[in-house]
């Protein structure tokens, strides 16, 4: 392909992106209603994962019954209408196939943004990967959650953080090369907030974001809603501290939307952030359901990243029969009724498809 003709390619991608963006936004106010396609998949691949993690419940959860191969290539026709694929786990790259996967979601859906989320350990098959799909569409997210005894403390297993820099130096050059984009997922914690001004240089020095997040619970644990289990922050006594820690240090995803958006994408982001730092969990327009799409390992579509109340699964029904289904609309309900949450990204995708760009169009009265 030419570079004119990926540059046309990406500026198509872009703008069916934001004609969705503004579609759902409008109808939302005009027919609050109406259901538009899924826009943005959070696609879990499996929750197998070789770190122990002391914040996440995705090791703990059963994992033997991921998608196969040809089910997921049997699915990703289906997901033609998502403009953002988020490829997540458990760790992605503990399937052998998750190169097949991306390459297939690549050719078939041709998504605007494509972020996969990795530990980064498994470096011959990131870099085999990213060969493979590389182009400005992905974001490639390594976590790291401070300098090596913080992360290696916190990932639970010796020489991880090695293991991670190591996928990242190795990925850096070939950056300029495929114009695929890098990210570092930095878990703000009482023990890395130290280390913030560190870990910045670190992901300068292999071309990449320095994205800070906060733990909370609960997290991929199977819970059932908000309602009942509401979301507090863990690992972080302080968060206020976090946030004057982070304030001013021009930290945050540059590209979580790129170029043009990018302005728009660091003034959410960082609201967002503030607010949910200040507030705690946050009640908001959620497009859960309505523009936004989460899956299972075994293929179940839930509710949500925290409500994992099961709308159908892709095993025994089309995705757009699950999408249309009374019990879609009967999930749609717990959404709306949701007391709120600690999941920013959700809340930042929700904002974009809802139309809800600045704090002031928060109404939290709506259902
Ligand atoms: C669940 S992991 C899955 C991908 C991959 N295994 C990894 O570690 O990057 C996705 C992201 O969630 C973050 N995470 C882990 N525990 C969390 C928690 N309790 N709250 C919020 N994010 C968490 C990880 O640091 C990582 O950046
Ligand atoms: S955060 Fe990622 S690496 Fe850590 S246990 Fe969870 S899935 Fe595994």
């Amino acid at each position: 392909m030419t570079a004119s003709t990926s540059h046309l390619r990406k500026l198509r991608q872009r703008a069916r992106a934001w004609r969705n963006m503004a579609v759902s936004a409008s109808m939302d106010r005009l027919r609050p209603s109406w259901v538009p396609g899924p826009h943005v998949g959070y696609l879990l691949t499996t929750f197998r994962c070789n770190m122990r993690c002391a914040s996440c419940g995705a090791w703990h959860a059963p994992n033997d019954d991921d998608l196969t191969t040809a089910e997921w290539f049997e699915l990703i026709p289906q997901l033609r209408s998502l403009d953002i694929i988020k490829l997540l786990g458990g760790e992605p790259f503990a399937r052998p196939d998750m190169a097949d996967i991306m390459a297939e979601a690549r050719r078939v859906i041709d998504p605007y943004i494509m972020q996969l989320t990795t530990n980064g350990t498994a470096t011959d098959a990131i870099v085999e990967a990213v060969q493979r799909v590389g182009w400005p569409g992905l974001q490639l997210r390594v976590s790291i959650d401070g300098l090596e005894a913080t992360h290696d403390r916190q990932r639970g297993v010796a020489s991880s953080f090695a293991m991670a820099t190591k996928t990242l130096e190795l990925l850096a050059p070939m950056q300029e090369r495929l114009g695929f984009h890098m990210g570092i997922n930095f878990s703000v914690t009482d023990r890395s907030i130290g280390e913030i001004d560190e870990m910045k240089a670190l992901a300068a020095s292999f071309g990449a974001d320095l994205i800070p997040g906060v733990n909370v619970s609960p997290f991929l644990d199977g819970s059932t809603s908000p309602a009942e289990n509401p979301q507090h922050f863990v690992l972080l006594d302080n968060p206020r501290r976090a946030l004057e820690a982070l304030q001013d240090r021009e930290l945050g995803t540059k590209l979580q939307l790129p170029r043009i958006d990018h302005a728009m994408g660091r003034l959410i982001t960082g609201d967002v952030f503030r607010q949910e730092i200040l507030q705690g969990s946050l009640r908001f327009r959620c497009r859960a359901l309505k523009d936004i799409v989460y899956m299972l390992p075994d293929g179940r579509i839930i509710v949500c990243g925290v409500d994992h109340s099961p709308i159908g699964n892709i095993r025994e029904q089309p995705l757009s029969d699950i999408w249309n289904s009374a019990t879609a609309q009967a999930g749609r309900a717990r959404v709306a009724a949701c007391p709120g949450c600690l999941q920013a990204s959700i809340h930042i995708l929700s904002r974009l498809y809802g139309g809800c760009i600045s704090p002031a169009c928060q109404d939290p009265t709506r259902t």
